[in-house]
């Protein structure tokens, strides 16, 4: 996996390098940025160009928006336009000249003259920020004419956006084509060092914890990490699902009843692979999803009608910290708990905290599980924290990321 050209391999003096990073940034309600944790990922990539005398190109998505072409009525189409507002880059430009104390110009288009006109006058160590990627309708469908028109703007591009690298878009992937060269940024190179020594050459025992609520979501990562894994721990809302093919009733807690016979097939494997599969042992039930729920502790085999499952009871905690304590790895990827819910929070703070307090090498999954270790302040003692949700997910797969794979191959 790290045979891909770096940022460090590449003479950026002087060269326009037009950087994909993932600022898709969680956004407070005025479109301010809440949370720049994803900025601050890319700053090294960023002060290394302009350190270096590039001129730097960034550009990124932010959110969902929806293409207002595709409204029926004028009364929607304005109600889509009004709505993409807020995914303007402008307070990501904000952002980024408060962190970086550079010049940023923001333009209010992906391609085109004004953006032409901005890299004209680019000066070495300034920035040019274009804007939102997905309001060009090419980005999602990768198209070639949108490819080759941000391909014109740079002598070189660069991907920091670990974040987007499972995306096959036009910013991510076919821009690649049309221009000489294509490296990882630092941040792509850490992510994916950090992955690729997991997937390849773990220190063992090797240990995932997968949760989150639905089964759906993590069959293929639960398939690839039974070929790699010692342990498996599965907990969260999906792990209702494995409750239930383990033939006990799981009251109103989340249950995938299609799933059921899938469950049953991977534990079958993790017998076959001889994995050791940890699955809760008990819950701590609610009688309604809320923090002021009424809550007791259950065992499995006695979730009684109407209550939930909404977090892992005290020796399911108990028997996934200890096997956090015997492992030399750990990659986590999902909360095994209503976190956001003070009440059901303590199971996935216990495992941050025994995450923390270990040497392991712990790699945590962007997304909730970033989000959480975020929360209880343990970002810090963690080996890595992902930036990336979905990314790191695919990676855990052991899918081919088609950001990663465009990038120009090391000689
Ligand atoms: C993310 O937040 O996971 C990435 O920025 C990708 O966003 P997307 O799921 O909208 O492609």
């Amino acid at each position: 996996m790290m045979n891909k050209l770096t940022l460090e391999d590449i003479d950026v003096r002087g060269k326009r390098v037009l950087m994909r990073v993932d600022f898709n940034v969680p956004q407070n309600d005025d479109g301010t940025v809440r949370d720049d944790s994803r900025i601050r990922a890319a700053l090294q990539s960023v002060n290394y160009v302009r350190e270096h005398g590039g001129k730097l190109i960034l550009m990124s998505h932010l959110g969902r928006p929806k293409d207002p072409a595709k409204a029926e009525t004028e009364e929607e189409r304005q109600k889509i336009v009004d709505a993409n507002a807020k995914f303007k880059m402008d307070p990501v430009a904000d952002k980024l000249r408060e962190l970086t104390s550079a010049n940023v110009k923001k333009v209010d288009n992906l391609v085109g003259p004004d953006v032409d006109a901005a890299v004209e006058e680019l000066q070495p160590g300034d920035i040019v920020l274009l804007e939102n990627t997905r309001f060009h309708p090419g980005e999602t469908k990768n198209d070639p004419e949108l490819s080759k028109e941000l391909a014109k703007l740079a002598d070189v591009y660069v991907s920091d956006a670990f974040g987007s690298v499972h995306r096959a878009h036009a910013s991510t992937a076919g821009v690649t084509e049309y221009v000489p060269q294509s490296a990882a940024g630092f941040l792509v190179a850490k992510e994916m060092a950090y992955f690729s020594k997991v997937l390849t050459a773990p220190e063992r025992p090797l240990v995932a914890i997968l949760g989150g609520a639905k089964v759906s979501d993590k069959i293929m990562v639960i398939e690839n990490l039974l070929n790699l894994v010692d342990t498996l721990i599965i907990g969260g809302g999906m792990a209702y699902t494995f409750i239930k093919a383990q033939g006990y009733e799981v009251g109103s807690s989340l249950l995938e009843a299609e799933k059921v016979s899938v469950a049953k097939e991977l534990m079958e494997k993790a017998r076959r692979q001889n994995v050791q599969l940890l699955l809760p042992v008990d819950t701590l039930m609610a009688d309604e999803f809320s923090n002021d729920a009424n809550t007791k502790v259950a065992d499995i085999d006695s979730i009684e009608v109407g209550w939930q499952g909404l977090d892992a009871g005290p020796r399911t905690v108990e028997a996934f910290v200890d096997a956090i304590k015997k492992a030399r790895t750990v990659v986590w990827n999902g909360p095994v708990g209503v976190f956001e819910m003070e009440k059901f929070a303590g199971g996935t703070k216990a495992i941050a905290e025994a995450l923390a307090e270990s040497d392991v090498v712990s790699i945590i999954g962007g997304g909730d599980t970033a989000a959480a270790v975020n929360m209880f302040g343990l970002s810090d003692k963690m080996a890595h924290v992902s930036t990336g949700g979905g990314a790191s997910l695919e990676m855990l797969e052991g899918k081919e990321l088609p950001g990663l794979a465009a990038l120009t191959n090391k000689e």
